[in-house]
């Protein structure tokens, strides 16, 4: 964890997306091809914190303890900021430091949390007072899956066709329905060898095939099964566009699952043949976060524990999601 130098220090969390994004219509300001649908992780177990000092040296990022470069994703959302706040602080440098609790770029949403939490950061020291919306359409400039971590519960991106439009919003905050639980197994930490960014240019007839032909549907029913707290159609939708994801990725040449992933997906079929308790999803990574309801937490990791052939959450490096109580084991 890195130390909290300064006046402004903001923490942000990671969403794992149910409808992805996936595939750009504007690559200058990352408006995406369709709208998103994801579920914030609690903030207490994924994050990034992020600390702001504006001073007269010399501008200044420091990543995960180390010296980085601040790259344009970055300056886009430094610039746009700098747009809306009071000359006088246009004369300063920043510094930024920043770090995740996680595995950074190993698909665990990290540039969402990152983009996030530096753009809340900024905004404060900025003194930018605008709303969350507003927010998560800067924070859409440096990282589009940052925009969803504005918010807790269930968020949705949309889409829209302008910088004004593309923002996120809160569907549903966690308490519509804290029975449900995520699990992440992180299968792999390594970074990825190829961006998000310059895998989406990849395949665009496919892409837009997705964005335009498949996901409006799941995201009506998605929808549907949100406000019904229908937890098979959920489980039924999200591992139907996670697969529908990965194998527009792979169609390109792109791999992002390994060996463990797709024995976890079997593993969570066989989980699922007596009835569905609970569904899988991946990023741009291996890594699968795991969705279920409190009532199955306690078979499901005693089904992954057997079938892994681990002695205990220890080794499955299980997190919770926490919407009200603590995750017991
Ligand atoms: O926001 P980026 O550029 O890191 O892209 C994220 C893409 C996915 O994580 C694969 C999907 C999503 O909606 O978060």
């Amino acid at each position: 964890i890195c130390r909290a130098f300064g006046k402004y220090t903001v923490k942000a969390p990671t969403n794992i997306a149910l409808i992805k994004y996936w595939g750009k219509s504007n690559e200058d300001i990352n408006l995406p091809l369709n709208s998103s649908i994801s579920l914030t992780v609690d903030i207490e177990q994924f994050f990034t914190q992020t600390t702001i000092e504006l001073n007269d040296e010399k501008n200044q990022l420091i990543l995960n303890n180390e010296p980085a470069e601040i790259t344009g994703r970055i300056s886009r959302v430094i610039n746009m900021l700098k747009s809306l706040t009071k000359p006088e602080n246009l004369e300063k440098k920043i510094k930024i430091e920043s770090c995740n609790n996680f595995p950074t770029a190993a698909g665990m949403a990290s540039s969402a949390s990152g983009l996030a939490a530096l753009t809340f950061g900024l905004a404060k020291a900025y003194k930018v007072n605008i709303s969350m919306e507003e927010l998560s359409g800067i924070a859409r400039l440096g990282s589009g899956s940052a925009s969803r971590s504005f918010f807790g519960g269930i968020v949705e991106w949309s889409a829209g066709d302008s910088h004004e439009k593309s923002i996120a919003r809160q569907l549903y905050e966690n308490s519509h329905w804290d029975e449900l639980r995520l699990l992440v197994i992180l299968t792999d930490l390594e970074k990825k060898k190829i961006s998000s960014t310059n895998a989406m240019k990849l395949n665009r007839k496919m892409l837009l095939e997705r964005a335009n032909e498949r996901v409006p549907i799941r995201i009506e029913n998605l929808k549907k099964a949100l406000e019904a707290k229908d937890f098979e159609n959920l489980a039924k939708i999200t591992m139907e566009e996670s697969d529908d994801l990965h194998y527009v990725i792979e169609a390109a040449n792109v791999k992002y699952l390994n060996a463990k992933s797709e024995e976890i997906k079997k593993l969570i079929h066989g989980f699922n043949s007596q009835g569905i308790r609970a569904a899988y999803t991946f990023d741009a990574g291996p890594n699968p976060f795991i969705l279920t309801r409190k009532q199955d937490i306690n078979d499901l990791v005693s089904h992954l524990l057997i079938s892994l052939k681990l002695r205990s959450h220890n080794d499955l490096k299980l997190h919770g999601q926490l919407p009200n109580d603590p995750f017991l084991f």
